[in-house]
């Protein structure tokens, strides 16, 4: 049956370096260009989450995805520098990372089945985006 979605907003600011400890200096320059600069760079961050609006998502309203949210993404991730986060430890933080990493963070405390889709927009002309598989979760 067709089913509506709906998507929310949300922006965050933060530092980053594209770099992998795999590769020489001169490797990772070859590889990231600019983005590899020592001193790294900003980005502000848009976030758009999609949900399946209706049953799937249940009694779940969108003030308790905005609360998820900003619990779990913005207040973890604004202002910070994403190298440091543990969940880049043995990731580069790319926009391709980064769009799986909320994806991984996001689908497990959302009702299951709701989360559809996270974008990133990460410059004006890079957008990235993630449906992923969702985890199997039983009675909920
Ligand atoms: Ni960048």
């Amino acid at each position: 049956m067709p089913q509506t979605h709906v998507t929310k907003r949300y922006r965050f600011c933060a530092a980053h370096r594209l770099h992998t400890d795999q590769l020489s200096p001169e490797e990772n320059w070859a590889v990231f260009g600019k983005c590899n600069n020592p001193n790294g760079h900003g980005h502000n961050y848009v976030v758009l989450v999609t949900v399946e609006s209706g049953a799937a998502m249940g009694r779940y309203d969108l003030d308790q995805l905005d609360r998820v949210v900003s619990e779990r993404i913005i207040e973890r991730f604004d202002h910070f520098d994403l190298n440091c986060d543990p969940a880049f430890a043995n990731l580069t933080t790319t926009g391709e990372n980064l769009v799986k990493v909320i994806w991984d963070i996001l689908e497990p405390v959302l009702p299951s089945g709701g989360l559809q889709k996270v974008g990133v927009i990460e410059t004006r002309d890079n957008y990235f985006e993630y449906a992923g598989v969702a985890s199997t979760r039983r009675g909920t």
